[in-house]
């Protein structure tokens, strides 16, 4: 098979992480690809990324990149305003997209891309992280224990200082125009997949948003009662606040008929659960990552550098691309996110 050849649009924040990501697997010889071009609309910046991880050109016309017949496949991680008409252009292009969340700033864009990308036949995939946290790995194999019983309640909680500060530094973040909602979209829109992966599909919300730093229409507060069909019933909290020295992070705590499960870290562990009256186990963020590893067959050494670069999802989605089968989580699986979000903010106006 050809190599495949990548074009990154939007060198900021999380695009140097996936342009670290190709990199370190293009140099791990983990999947047969080049790093052809990064684009920002920031010339300069697309040429000091371009140089610092190994992209052969650079440029600032995203557009026009998608035309060029140069790359067969295109990670967008512009502000969310951009992605759907990027992700049109390149769909009628024929690329391989892989964009990242929130697909768009609302449902009915959201649901545009998904036609788009479906229409086109392109291999898709969304940037919904937590789908390769470790944490939340191990903690839906520890779920389908039958032992525990039915699940009954979960507590998750998402805080982050408001990510216009700190190593985020955006001003888009503060911009309804451009960002579509704060907390809820732009941030508890992994939260709400991983409930969904985890309990099912939803029957019902009940929410309450807040804005008390007073951005219009950026929520820094969503508080939503979540009722699954299958009768759990969660409580999701989305809080951005004010303390920059305080690292993003999220806590579950689930609650079964027999058992509960928790973690306060959301990406590497530790893990605690107990089972009716035996000892509360704790399982390492050592193990936690060695269990996840195991799980999706990686845990040979030459994969070590993968999650330290955060480039699981980038690895999984490059590697379906050479297999030729169908990545994930796909546009499909983000547009039922959208959805829930959607459903969030509607209960909270009413
Ligand atoms: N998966 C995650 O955990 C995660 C984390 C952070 C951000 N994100 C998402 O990634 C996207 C980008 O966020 P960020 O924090 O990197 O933002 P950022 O502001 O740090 O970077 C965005 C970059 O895109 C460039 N840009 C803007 N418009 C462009 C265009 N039309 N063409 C080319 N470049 C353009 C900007 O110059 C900037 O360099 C957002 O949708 C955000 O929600 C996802």
């Amino acid at each position: 098979m050809e190599r495949l050849r990548i074009g990154l649009i939007g060198a900021g924040f999380i695009g140097v992480a996936h342009a670290n990501a190709i990199e370190t697997i293009i140099g791990e010889k983990l999947a047969a690809a080049e790093f052809v071009s990064v684009c920002d609309a920031d010339a300069a910046r697309a040429r000091g990324i371009a140089e610092s991880f190994g992209a052969k050109e650079h440029c600032s016309d995203a557009i026009g990149l998608i035309d060029s017949d140069k790359i067969d496949t295109v990670f967008i991680c512009t502000p969310t305003k951009y992605h759907p008409e990027i992700v049109a252009a390149a769909a009628k292009q024929g690329l391989n997209i892989f964009c990242e969340k929130p697909l768009a700033r609302t449902l009915s864009e959201a649901n545009e891309m998904l036609s788009a990308v479906e229409r086109a036949g392109v291999k898709n995939q969304v940037g919904l992280v937590l789908r390769f946290s470790p944490v939340y790995n191990v903690i839906k194999q520890l779920i389908s224990d039958p032992s525990l019983g039915r699940p009954m309640t979960v507590l998750f909680r998402d805080d982050q200082y408001f990510p216009i500060r700190g190593i985020y530094a955006s001003t888009w973040r503060a911009d309804f125009e451009i960002a579509g909602g704060g907390a809820l979209i732009e941030h508890s829109i992994h939260d709400v997949d991983v409930l969904r992966w985890f309990f099912g599909e939803i029957s019902g919300v009940q929410s309450q948003i807040k804005s008390f730093a007073e951005h219009r229409g950026i929520e820094d507060l969503a508080a939503a009662q979540i009722k699954f069909r299958s009768g759990c019933v969660g409580q999701l909290i989305s809080v951005w606040h004010n303390i920059l020295r305080r690292e993003s992070n999220r806590y579950m705590e689930i609650f079964f008929e027999n058992g509960c499960i928790w973690s306060a870290d959301d990406f590497i562990g530790p893990i605690s659960h107990q089972i009716a009256d035996e000892d509360t186990v704790v399982v390492s963020s050592e193990e936690v990552l060695q269990r996840y590893l195991a799980s999706v067959g990686l845990q040979d050494a030459k994969y070590g550098s993968l999650h330290s670069a955060q480039g699981l999802e980038d690895y999984h989605f490059l590697r379906a691309l050479e297999k030729g089968i169908a990545a994930s989580p796909d546009f499909r699986v983000a547009v039922k996110a959208h959805e829930i979000v959607d459903a969030i903010y509607v209960s909270a106006r009413s």
